[in-house]
C-alpha cells in the first residue's frame, strides 16, 4: 500500500528536474480520492475502454501515457466522470516520459537491443526519439524482432536492399515527413515508428529507409511498463496490471 502523496513524490524524483518545468501541459496529476493505493493499472491511452478497465481490475490509480484528448471534445470530458464515478486517481505523463532514458521510445529502442544509443528528433524543445546501432540482420530478421518484441503484428516497407545496422526509433504519432529527417541525419536505414501516412512513405522511399509501423499503442506501452516498475520498486505490496489496449 501507498499514499498518493508519496506515489507523486516518487514520480516527481524520477525525472531530472528541467523535464517537468517547461512542459507542465504535457503530464497531471488528478489524484481527487484521497485514499491508500493498493493496486495501479497502466495503459498507454486514457480513453472510456482503459478507465472501464482499470474499474474492473479494482485499480485506485491508473497511469498513462497520454492523458484523453482534448481535441476529441465531450470525449474528455466523459473519461473525466468516468474517473470520478469510479473513484480512480490518474495520473499521465506524455512528453517527459517520451524523453527519458526509461521511457517510450528508449525502452522500445532496448528492447531491440539497439547499442551507442542518443537522443535525437526535437518535439517542443525536448528529443524524443532514439538512434543506434543494431545487430546487423536481414529486414526480415528485424521485422520478426519488433514483433516479438512488440507482441503485435507490425506493417513493414522494405524500401533498401542493405542490411540493417541503424535505426531510429521514435514510438507513437512518428508519422511526420519532419520525423523522418532524425533519420536522414542520422544516417538510419530503417526507422520504427508508431503511425504511417503516405507522406512518410514517399519521403522514406526517396532516401531509402526501411519503415517498420509498429502501431501508436503498443510501441509505447514498454516505456510506460519500464515507469510504472520503477514507480513500484519503493514501495512494498503494491500491485500493478497491465491494460491490454487495441494497437490502434
Ligand atoms: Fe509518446
Ligand atoms: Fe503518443
Amino acid at each position: 500500500m501507498a499514499k498518493l502523496d508519496d506515489i507523486k513524490n516518487v514520480i516527481i524524483e524520477l525525472f531530472p528536474e528541467n523535464a517537468l518545468n517547461d512542459t507542465t501541459w504535457e503530464y497531471g496529476f488528478k489524484f481527487n480520492f484521497d485514499k491508500q493505493i493498493k493496486r495501479i493499472s497502466y495503459s498507454t491511452n486514457s480513453t472510456p475502454f482503459t478507465i472501464t478497465k482499470a474499474t474492473e481490475n479494482n485499480a485506485d490509480l491508473l497511469i498513462t501515457h497520454h492523458d484523453a484528448w482534448p481535441f476529441m471534445n465531450e470525449q474528455k470530458e466523459y473519461c473525466n466522470k468516468l474517473l470520478e464515478d469510479n473513484e480512480i486517481n490518474h495520473c499521465f505523463f506524455h512528453t517527459p516520459l517520451d524523453a527519458s532514458e526509461f521511457g517510450t521510445s528508449y525502452g522500445l529502442a532496448s528492447a531491440l537491443e539497439m547499442e551507442n544509443m542518443k537522443f535525437t528528433a526535437p518535439y517542443y524543445g525536448h528529443l524524443v526519439g532514439v538512434a543506434g546501432d543494431i545487430r546487423s540482420q536481414s529486414f526480415n530478421d528485424l521485422v520478426t524482432m519488433c514483433e516479438k518484441v512488440l507482441y503485435a503484428s507490425v506493417h513493414s516497407y522494405q524500401n533498401n536492399d542493405n542490411l540493417c545496422s541503424r535505426v531510429l526509433v521514435i514510438t507513437g504519432g512518428g508519422n511526420e515527413t519532419s520525423n523522418l529527417d532524425s533519420a536522414i541525419s542520422e544516417k538510419c536505414d530503417t526507422y520504427i515508428t508508431g503511425e504511417y501516412g503516405m507522406y512518410l512513405q514517399h519521403y522514406a522511399e526517396y532516401h531509402k529507409i526501411n519503415l517498420i509501423i509498429g502501431g501508436h499503442t503498443k510501441t509505447e506501452i514498454i516505456g510506460v511498463r519500464n515507469f510504472v516498475k520503477r514507480i513500484v520498486a519503493d514501495f512494498n505490496g503494491l500491485q500493478i496490471c497491465e491494460i491490454d489496449e487495441p494497437n490502434y
